[in-house]
């Protein structure tokens, strides 16, 4: 497993540091930052190496939807199709803590990786102005989960964000303590009735007033596994099968490589990393799929893939997309 050591620098709050911060994230790297909420760990959302570094720094197993942070209304509805409710709720809570799940607009920027793979995206503007300065420095949606360790508590002060993420990413942006500490709400409206996914910094009363309607659970009906969202049937679905581990191809199968292990013989092959890097495979594993699923690949042999490091949240996704389906 390689090592990716990074000298992480505390930023001022003034305007040199967000500067900076937005520096960082245009080149791909990873900056810490206040929202009202909790300190997001945020990479370009439009760049899937930069995206698969949060994973990496984090140390997540798995792959699951990140929120993108946005700068103001116009730009998110260049991500996400936006429909009434939507603008009701946009108009009553944003800035604020609360994200919204949308259909993926075809405008949208937020690449793959940062979506797991889902024809929807997940959206919100921060209150904090700081927060909002550098994503608009950075020039695009900002993926963010919360600034922690996998398996940790959100961190709200830089001091938090840095006894778990020292070394592992570029910058911290102090902004101070976050005045929520609780994160947003998130509430999906890819159905004809609108789901709390995660409860949070907006109560659930409130946004029903502004629905005149209740809000489905998660646990009811298809969105029920949030976390597990490539298995929702209103999302993307692949279409071939899957077979892991694979040493060579078969006849009639295409291939998913990594590291040039598979001899073509004019079989449809795509290599996730040539040279066997795990942070590069993670950031082409979801568009790579569907290129084969747009090419018709029936069958599909994916060569081994070590379970160090990010390989494991790729290995994880692989092995969803190979269990038989009902
Ligand atoms: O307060 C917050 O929301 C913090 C701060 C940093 O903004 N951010 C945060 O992000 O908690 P994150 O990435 O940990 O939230 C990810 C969750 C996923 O686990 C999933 O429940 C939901 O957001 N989500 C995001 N996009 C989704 C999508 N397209 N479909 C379904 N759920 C989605
Ligand atoms: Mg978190």
């Amino acid at each position: 497993m390689t090592e990716d050591k990074r000298v992480t620098r505390l930023l001022a709050p003034g305007p040199a540091g967000i500067v900076e911060a937005g520096a960082i994230l245009r080149a791909g790297g990873l900056v810490a930052f206040p929202t009202e909420t909790v300190y997001g760990l945020g990479a370009l959302a439009s760049d899937p190496r930069a995206v698969a570094g949060i994973y990496r720094a984090k140390g997540r197993p798995s792959f699951n939807p990140l929120i993108s942070h946005i700068v103001d209304v116009a730009a998110a509805r260049r991500q996400g199709r936006f429909d009434s409710r939507a603008e009701r709720l946009a108009e009553a809570f944003w800035p604020g803590p609360l994200t919204l799940v949308l259909p993926l607009a075809p405008t949208a920027s937020v690449c793959d990786l940062a979506r797991a793979g889902l024809d929807s995206v997940g959206l919100r503007i921060p209150a904090n102005a700081l927060a909002r300065s550098v994503i608009a420095a950075a020039g695009g949606p900002v993926a963010a989960p919360s600034a922690n360790l996998s398996g940790h508590v959100s961190p709200a002060t830089p001091a938090h964000v840095l006894a778990d993420l020292d070394g592992r990413i570029d910058a911290v942006l102090n902004g101070g303590a976050c005045p929520v500490g609780v994160e947003s709400t998130i509430v999906s409206l890819l159905g004809d009735k609108p789901r709390l996914l995660r409860p949070g910094g907006v109560p659930r009363a409130a946004i029903e007033s502004v629905l005149g309607e209740s809000l489905a659970g998660a646990e009811e009906g298809e969105a029920s596994q949030p976390v597990a969202p490539g298995l929702l049937a209103s999302h993307y679905a692949p279409r071939a099968v899957l077979r892991l581990d694979a040493e060579a191809l078969r006849d009639g199968e295409a291939g998913l490589d990594f590291g040039g292990r598979f001899a073509a013989d004019g079989a449809m092959v795509l290599d996730l990393s040539p040279g066997g890097d795990l942070s590069e495979a993670a950031a082409n594993h979801f568009s790579m799929r569907r290129a084969l699923d747009a090419a018709g690949a029936a069958r599909v042999a994916v060569a081994p893939i070590p379970d160090a490091d990010l390989g494991e949240a790729i290995n994880d996704r692989l092995r969803r997309a190979a269990a038989p389906r009902p």
